[in-house]
């Protein structure tokens, strides 16, 4: 799992597998997401391969990447689902996705969305409090539809991440809290129309150490062997996602290391195991082609003015995260100290500090591993429409989101009758 490697130069220039990241710029301008089908579905298969003999599903988080034609590729690999909203239910269900393999998690399910997940019928809801089982039980019956439901427990272990993505803290507002679980799978049991189907626990996001997978993992063990001294068996175990990626020199757990580590904790337990993978599977399958707009600089720093803002990829100026830059022409200007900014209005609005980049005006430069959570999570601010994304096929070049319009931009919005 290193850094994108669907990107790689031939004759000078960058290539997209097969076709230059100059042609894509020429035909659809920039910024644009470029992503590598190729990449999507070899990722996928070495995430499944250690899985192969295991009852298992792998539930792609749709939040890292939610375009269709992404969903749209991985349900045809037999991938399931963790969605948070019911907008995200409403796009797998568009893209293919098989309800069936859906599983529901977030903190504030709404009653629309309960109800629309239980008329689906959706593999099962991860409970992330007892309010939100009560009212899923009330839903349930006055809809007469059965729930199935897992609980999420948060176990208290230190994912060792930045502190916005770490998730499985007492701190954090994500699952129920470890020691009150049991006492909640008791009340669940009781429940008309509950039907209690797996555990489930997520610790965090970019996570790049094993330990806290499986001290998370302990954790959970230790709670299933409660429930069934209390007569509750579970058909499914729900590991959550987090394995991280390597955007700079990170070094995440190789997926079959990882995957081994966690089958042999579960291999006498006769359950299927779920896995929420996102960043994993995508983050490194797409870049974000920009262009260089302006150089300018002042007696302590160079700034290069690009197309692309933090409306389009959020996560340098959230969590300081680091996303290297390739250039996709290589020239022989002199490499300088560079923040790479873009147009929005706020000083917050960059995407890398002080790097180190030989840049030109006009230059097109090639924005690594963006495939999980930029597009996802971009935004029209400064009334700047998103990006177009685009799909590499080998020497094939698909358009899977057009990019938006102004008018686009507004046509929800309506004038005061004046
Ligand atoms: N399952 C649940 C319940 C989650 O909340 C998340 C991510 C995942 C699975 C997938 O985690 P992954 O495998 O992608 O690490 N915007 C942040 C990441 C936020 C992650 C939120 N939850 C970023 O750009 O780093």
């Amino acid at each position: 799992m290193g850094q994108t490697s669907f990107i790689h130069p031939a004759q000078g220039v960058l290539f997209a597998e097969g076709i230059s990241l100059e042609a894509i710029a020429k035909e659809f301008g920039t910024p644009t997401y470029v992503y590598s089908k190729n990449t999507l579905i070899q990722t996928f298969e070495s995430f499944k391969k250690g899985l192969l003999k295991t009852d298992h599903l792998i539930c792609f988080a749709v939040k890292a990447n939610s375009n269709i034609a992404i969903l749209n590729l991985f349900a045809s690999l037999g991938a399931g689902f963790d969605i948070v909203s019911g907008g995200e239910l409403e796009r797998v269900i568009y893209a293919g996705g098989d309800p069936q393999k859906i599983v529901f998690s977030g903190v504030g399910k709404t009653e629309s969305e309960i109800v629309a997940a239980l008329k689906a019928n959706i593999l099962c809801f991860n409970v992330e409090s007892r309010s939100e089982l009560i009212r899923i039980q009330e839903v349930a019956e006055k809809i007469n539809i059965r729930a199935s439901i897992s609980i999420r427990v948060n176990p208290d272990v230190d994912a060792k991440t930045h502190p916005y993505i770490s998730t499985g803290l007492k701190d954090n507002k994500f699952g129920v809290d470890f020691n009150q679980a049991l006492s909640l799978y008791l009340d669940a049991k009781s429940m008309s129309y509950i039907d209690i189907k797996g555990i489930d626990c997520h610790i965090g996001s970019q996570i790049i150490e094993l330990n806290p997978f499986i001290d998370a993992l302990d954790r959970v063990l230790s709670l299933v062997d409660q429930l069934k001294k209390n007569n509750i068996h579970l058909s499914h175990i729900d590991i959550g996602g987090g394995i991280g990626i390597c955007y700079q020199d990170e070094s995440p757990p190789d997926f079959e290391i990882y995957i081994k580590e966690i089958l042999n904790k579960i291999k006498d337990l006769n359950v299927k195991i779920i896995f929420e993978p996102g960043r994993a599977l995508v983050g490194n399958a797409g870049v974000l082609l920009s262009k260089v707009e302006y150089l300018k600089q002042n007696d302590i720093k160079h700034f290069a003015i690009i197309d692309a803002a933090m409306n389009d990829l959020m996560r340098p100026t959230l969590y300081d995260a680091y996303h290297a830059i390739k250039l996709v022409r290589e020239h022989d200007a002199k490499p300088q100290l560079f923040d790479v900014v873009g147009p929005v209005c706020e000083s917050g609005d960059f995407i890398a500090k002080n790097r180190s980049l030989t840049l030109k005006e006009n230059d097109l430069i090639c924005i690594m591993s963006a495939g999980a959570y930029g597009m996802s999570m971009s935004s029209n601010y400064n009334s700047r429409g998103r990006a177009a994304e685009v799909m590499v096929d080998q020497d094939k070049l698909y358009e899977i989101r057009t990019r938006e319009k102004s008018s686009d931009l507004f046509k929800l919005e309506k004038k005061l009758p004046l």
